[in-house]
């Protein structure tokens, strides 16, 4: 039989994943669950208005490798997703990235006001715990507390538009990028690894190729900035540039920026050496991140 190619593969675990996800983030966020009807519409808008549940598909591909319990590997890839939504509204509000779309539709604060739409992101935060923490494990809980607070996402963020606009060095760019978009991708990981039955060695090289693969998606992000449409990219191309962000293409150039992303999902591939686990899904999820410039 002809081996079936690895992007038919990838692509069919995404798919799989934004299924499983989609159904669960509709119970999740149900209309039943909330009296506040416009939070709750608002909340609902940019959860369903697309995106690629690339997050979720890690949770899920680490719960695999390491054989966790599906239904506990669902609450964390759906909480995960809530949490990076509300990232995505906040950064798109006008005292952050000021962008007008998102997941190819207008951002929330144009549909529903700033108010709303910082209240939205507030509220999917605190959801996205209590649904976390149904995992019933405890250091998930606070792995994704720490990489979305001041030590990781919320870092990364708070350097990002403190130093907008100003010349930066090439380890501040890095530790923007690994910080804001690296630090929940490794935590997709690990918290996938934890559920199942990874152990402190194991997990220490998953979020080593996370650190890797992360640091690669946010490169990836910063290029297709450049070089995106934006009716594919469902948000506005060449945002970056006319805010003068610090990208890598624009500290590195646009080549060797896609070089360095290819680069650090080869290294990731190669350190994630698990022995009798079998590590294929994450591969190819990190030659995902990749192939969306090559
Ligand atoms: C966009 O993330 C923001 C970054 C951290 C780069 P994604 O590219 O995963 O956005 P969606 O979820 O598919 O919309
Ligand atoms: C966003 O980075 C990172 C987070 C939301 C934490 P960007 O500002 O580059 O993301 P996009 O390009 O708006 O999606
Ligand atoms: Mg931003
Ligand atoms: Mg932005
Ligand atoms: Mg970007």
């Amino acid at each position: 039989m002809k081996a079936m190619p690895a992007e038919v593969g990838t692509e069919r675990f995404l798919e799989e994943t934004r299924e499983l996800c989609e159904s669960h983030l509709d119970d999740i966020l149900s209309p039943g669950s909330s009296r506040a009807t416009v939070i709750h519409e608002a909340m609902r808008y940019s959860v369903f208005a697309g995106g690629k549940r690339f997050r979720p598909a890690l949770v899920r591909a680490a719960g695999q490798v390491f054989e966790a319990d599906e239904a506990s590997i669902l609450d964390v890839a759906c909480g995960i997703e809530l949490i990076h939504t509300y990232s995505l509204i906040h950064d798109d509000l006008p005292c952050m990235d000021d962008d007008d779309l998102r997941r190819g539709k207008p951002t929330l604060h144009k549909v529903h006001g700033e108010g709303i739409a910082v209240l939205a992101g507030d509220a999917l935060y605190a959801l996205a715990l209590e649904v976390i923490a149904r995992s019933g494990t405890l250091e998930i809980v606070e792995e994704v507390a720490r990489a979305t607070g001041t030590e990781g996402m919320i870092g990364g963020q708070a350097a990002d538009i403190l130093l907008e606009g100003k010349e930066i060095t090439a380890a501040d760019l890095e530790f923007i990028h690994s910080h804001k978009t690296g630090s929940l991708i490794t935590a997709c990981l690990t918290s996938g690894s934890r559920l199942g039955n990874a152990t402190e060695h194991e997990l220490d090289l998953v979020r080593t190729f996370g650190s890797a693969m992360g640091l690669a998606f946010q490169i990836v992000d910063d290029v297709l900035d450049e070089t995106g449409d934006s009716e594919v990219l469902g948000k506005t191309a060449g945002a970056d540039r006319k805010r003068d962000k610090n990208t890598y293409p624009k500290i590195h150039g646009l080549e060797p920026s896609r070089e360095l992303a290819l680069e650090l999902v080869e290294s990731a591939k190669n350190e994630l050496v698990l022995p009798g686990r079998d590590t294929i899904i994450l591969n190819l999820l990190a030659d995902f991140v990749v192939q969306r410039v090559m």
